[in-house]
Formats: structure tokens, C-alpha cells, sequence
């Protein structure tokens, strides 16, 4: 028998953890986790984007073409699987290629442009776990496909800086650049990668710069940084309609008052973005900073088989943004998890009662729970307590024969008996 060292040992089985690298929310932690995923949500809908429920698994080739064969993500982390009727699956690592499967599979993209559709959930990534670095990982996304305009660009932009202010985060910052387009994008590859092949590399980076030499500045270690001090970038290389493209979402940003940073030498973990992509930073979190990211694509609807048109979104990390919150000492207000009214009843006859009053008064819209498992008045009193209730009903043998109940007002210290009739009550609890 081994000793767990994250769960107490509880019987003579061994006792099961959640698997590594997957975090679980539990309350009290779990109402900032819903109130910053609703909060998200609810500044998508307020910006016009409707919600797009998505499967969690979809056929392998989804994201091998969509998000790109060459990405860590598809080459290295994702979960895949073969299902009882020997079909790939994998679990989604992301939702843009999902979203975009679901608008060409139900024709979404021949009616009214852009289409406007948010999203939340879990995503699932082999990556190695660390503090804010998880294998199930939390975001809400929007997309807004069809139309490719830079308007619309800073329209997603502004919104997600909106969704962190909106929970109370202050100390995050946006970073920015343009990807180019498919008329500029592939001469300033062909330059990057003869800068790179005269450098020393490693036999592993070298082959990277042959597969995809942008990667290559995203580079972590020093001294491959300092050989690419010189390295050609993409913002100076742009197409004329690329870079009137960029220049109209940073002027655009700028009369919204948002405040960025061009980082030229961003490079972000997908294939399939084009012209504006972008990341948010927050600098309370040590190497997992990014609490959320995304841009423009411009091919990836073509990639999975449908008409070639642009689309532009953002994933948000919840868990991050979680994270990032507590760094800055922010706390939210919980979601409301007390109940009204708490129900106590003494004895089975009174619990039988109890319980049927109880339903009435949810049915009534008021919310209520009673204690269970037979106890004593004290120990039913410590439930009412424990769920924060402003209201206890106490029923015992007494108050059954009488036909009436105890309602106590557990802030004021007061009590009244009223007649056991639901009106009764209900009246008492509003009054
Ligand atoms: P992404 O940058 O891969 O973009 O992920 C977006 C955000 O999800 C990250 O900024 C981070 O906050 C969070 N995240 C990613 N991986 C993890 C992880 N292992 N643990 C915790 N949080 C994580 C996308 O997924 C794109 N689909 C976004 C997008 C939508 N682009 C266009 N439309």
C-alpha cells in the first residue's frame, strides 16, 4: 500500500487524486472561477456574440489541418484516441477549428457576415504541468467570421480588455503585431529562413527553421536571442494592404483608448493565424503569463473545406485570469451560495413534513435547503448556519401536533410561529 501525498489516506485502498496537471474548483474558490467565466460570457453577449456549444471531442484531422501539423500542440500535446469503431478522436486543444467546423457544417457563413459566436468550456492539452500551465485548461472564446474588416479587429481587441477590467483586473498589458497575409508572408519566410541557415544552429532549431521559421524568434534561451538580434521581421515586410490593414486597427485602438505594445517577434503557439494577432500579459504570474491571446485568420476556413473567408477571435484563460486575480489581492463577490430559508426539523414525521414545505417554497422561487440525517436541534442548526440562511424553519412533535411553525430570523434574533401552510410561510419569509 503507498501513501498518497496529495489525498489523506481514508481506508485500506489506495485513495485517487484528479489526474496531474488538471485542476478541480471546489467551493468556496469555484464561485470566483463561475464569476469570471459568466462575467466573460456576458460581455460577449453585450458585444453581440451568441453562444456556440461545441462537442469536447472531434475527429482527429480536424485539428491537424486546422490548427497546423508543425504546432506544438498538434504535434506533441494533444489527446487523442481511437474510439470502440477504431475512429480517431482527440479531445479539442483549442475551439477556433471547432467553431469553424460547426459554421461550414450548417451553412452558418451563407447568411448575415460577420458571424458572432462565443463560446467557454474545457480544452485539453499534454502539456507539462506548472502553476497556471494545466492539461485541462479553461476559456471563453469568441469568433467573428466572414467578414475582414480591421474595425472588427479592434471590436475583439477592445473586448476582451473589457472582460478584464469588467472582473477588476488592472495590471495585465496588450501586446500586438501584424502576421502579414498569404501576398506577403511566404517572400518574408523564404528571407527568414536564409537569415537562419547561415546562423550556428542546432541540428533540433535548425530543423524548426526549415519547418516553420517563425517559431524560431519565439526562442526561449539567451544565446539563440542574442544570434537573432539582426533577424528579418514580418512588420517590416508587409504587404501595402497588410500594413493599411494594421495601421487602421492600431488608429482604431487608439480612439478607443486602449493602450498596446507592438511586439514584432510575437509568435503564438497556432498555424493559422494572419494579419492582427495579439496577446494579454499579466506580469503577476512568473513564466505562464498569457491570460489570453488570439487574431486573425485568414485561410482557415478554406483548410477545412469551406468557402474562403477571414474571421477573427480571441480564447481567454479563465484559470489564468483566476490566478492573475489573486495576485492582485482582487476578490469578487461570490456567487450567491446561502440559501433563504434552512429548514430543521426534529424527528421523521416532522422531516417528512419538512421536506414537502421545503419544495413548495423552491417552487415559489425562494431558495431553501433543511438539514438531513436525523439530527438533533443543535446539530440541524449548525446547517442553517454553515449555509448562511436569513431564515430557519423549526419544526418539532410540538409545533406538528399545534400545526403550526417556528420561523426564526437568524439575523435579527426574532421569532414567530405561524400557521404550517405553505401561504403561511411564504408570507412570513417576504413579509
Ligand atoms: P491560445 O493562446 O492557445 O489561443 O490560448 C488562449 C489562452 O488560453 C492563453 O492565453 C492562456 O491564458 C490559456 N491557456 C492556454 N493553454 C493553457 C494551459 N495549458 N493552462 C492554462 N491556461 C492555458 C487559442 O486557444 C486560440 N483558439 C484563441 C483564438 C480564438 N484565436 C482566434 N480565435
Amino acid at each position: 500500500m503507498t501513501e498518497s501525498n496529495t489525498a489523506p489516506q481514508r481506508s485500506n485502498q489506495v485513495s485517487l487524486s484528479a489526474p496531474k496537471g488538471v485542476p478541480d474548483y471546489i467551493p468556496p474558490a469555484s464561485s470566483t472561477f463561475i464569476r469570471v467565466r459568466d462575467e466573460f460570457a456576458r460581455q460577449a453577449r453585450v458585444a453581440g456574440y451568441q453562444h456556440i456549444e461545441l462537442p469536447i471531442f472531434e475527429d482527429t484531422s480536424l485539428f491537424a489541418r486546422g490548427v497546423g501539423e508543425s504546432t506544438d500542440i498538434v504535434s506533441k500535446e494533444m489527446y487523442t484516441f481511437n474510439d470502440r469503431g477504431q475512429r480517431s478522436v482527440t479531445l479539442r486543444p483549442e475551439g477556433t477549428a471547432g467553431v469553424m467546423r460547426a459554421v461550414v457544417q450548417h451553412n452558418l457563413d451563407r447568411g448575415y457576415l460577420p458571424v458572432k459566436l462565443n463560446y467557454y468550456g474545457p480544452f485539453f492539452r499534454y502539456e507539462r504541468p506548472q502553476s497556471g500551465r494545466y492539461r485541462q485548461l479553461q476559456q471563453v472564446g469568441v469568433e467573428a467570421i466572414g467578414v475582414d474588416d480591421p474595425l472588427l479587429d479592434a471590436e475583439v481587441i477592445a473586448l476582451a480588455d473589457r472582460c478584464y477590467r469588467s472582473v477588476g483586473l488592472t495590471g495585465f498589458r496588450l501586446e500586438l503585431t501584424s502576421l502579414g497575409d498569404n501576398t506577403c508572408r511566404p517572400q518574408y519566410r523564404e528571407k527568414l529562413q536564409q537569415f537562419l541557415f547561415k546562423l550556428p544552429l542546432d541540428e533540433e532549431t535548425r530543423r524548426r527553421a526549415e519547418i516553420n521559421p517563425l517559431r524560431v524568434l519565439d526562442d526561449k534561451r539567451g544565446e539563440v536571442q542574442n544570434l537573432l538580434v539582426d533577424a528579418p521581421l514580418m512588420l517590416d515586410h508587409l504587404s501595402a494592404e497588410s500594413r493599411v490593414h494594421f495601421e487602421t486597427v492600431l488608429g482604431t485602438l487608439d480612439d478607443l483608448g486602449i493602450e498596446y505594445t507592438i511586439n514584432p517577434r510575437m509568435v503564438r503557439g497556432l498555424d493559422y493565424y494572419t494579419k492582427t494577432t495579439f496577446e494579454f500579459v499579466h506580469d503577476g504570474l512568473g513564466a505562464q503569463s498569457g491570460i489570453g491571446g488570439g487574431g486573425r485568420y485568414d485561410g482557415l476556413m478554406a483548410q477545412i473545406g469551406g468557402q474562403d473567408l477571414s474571421g477573427i477571435g480571441f480564447g481567454l484563460g479563465v484559470d489564468r485570469t483566476v490566478l492573475a486575480l489573486e495576485a492582485e489581492g482582487v476578490t469578487l463577490d461570490g456567487v450567491d451560495s446561502r440559501v433563504d430559508v434552512f429548514g430543521v426539523a426534529i424527528g421523521l414525521a416532522a422531516s417528512k413534513r419538512m421536506s414537502t414545505l421545503i419544495d413548495a417554497i423552491r417552487a415559489a422561487g425562494i431558495s431553501a435547503d433543511m438539514s438531513y440525517g436525523g439530527r438533533g436541534l443543535k446539530g440541524a442548526m449548525k446547517g442553517a448556519d454553515r449555509a448562511q440562511a436569513r431564515y430557519a424553519l423549526v419544526l418539532g412533535e410540538r409545533e406538528l401536533e399545534a400545526g403550526t411553525v417556528a420561523v426564526k430570523d437568524l439575523a435579527a434574533h426574532t421569532q414567530v410561529d405561524v400557521a404550517l401552510t405553505v401561504d403561511a410561510v411564504i408570507e412570513a419569509v417576504r413579509r
